[in-house]
């Protein structure tokens, strides 16, 4: 059981609400993997995490733009970029041995989101907390 920590937390509430969901389902993943029906069960928490992520990145690149933030066409790139290697992780489990291909979009999603919540996103947390500090002054 993955267990999602303070130390995540951006500082932008909305947003570490949604990453927290993202956790959320990282932990789906493992119980479905563990299932008795492992092969029929990861399909579903896959495409539900695949189309979360889909909608937190749009929202965040929403949130970004709202605010002028200057970075905003590097960190969608990288999440386009992660997009498809999520999409081509996803055609293994498809195609091949489900449960094996399962767990390495699982080590693959975790890894990447801790990563990219701990360094990339908290860029523009920072960005936006500076900002809104400088317009109510
Ligand atoms: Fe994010
Ligand atoms: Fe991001």
């Amino acid at each position: 059981m993955l267990a999602w920590e303070q130390g995540y937390k951006i500082g932008q509430w909305e947003m570490d609400a949604e990453h927290l969901i993202l956790f959320s389902l990282l932990n789906q993943l493992d119980i479905n993997i563990n299932a008795d029906l492992a092969e029929e069960c990861v399909h579903d928490v896959l495409a539900a995490l695949d189309a979360y992520i889909d909608y937190h990145f749009a929202h965040e690149e929403a949130l970004m733009k709202a605010w002028g933030y200057p970075g905003l066409d590097q960190h969608s790139a990288l999440h386009h970029q992660f997009m498809n290697e999520v999409g081509r992780l996803r055609e293994a489990v498809k195609t091949g041995d489900t449960v094996r291909a399962a767990l390495k979009v699982r080590g693959f999603v975790l890894e990447w989101l801790l990563n990219h919540i701990m360094e990339t996103d908290a860029e523009y947390a920072r960005f936006i907390a500076e900002k809104s500090k400088k317009s109510s002054a």
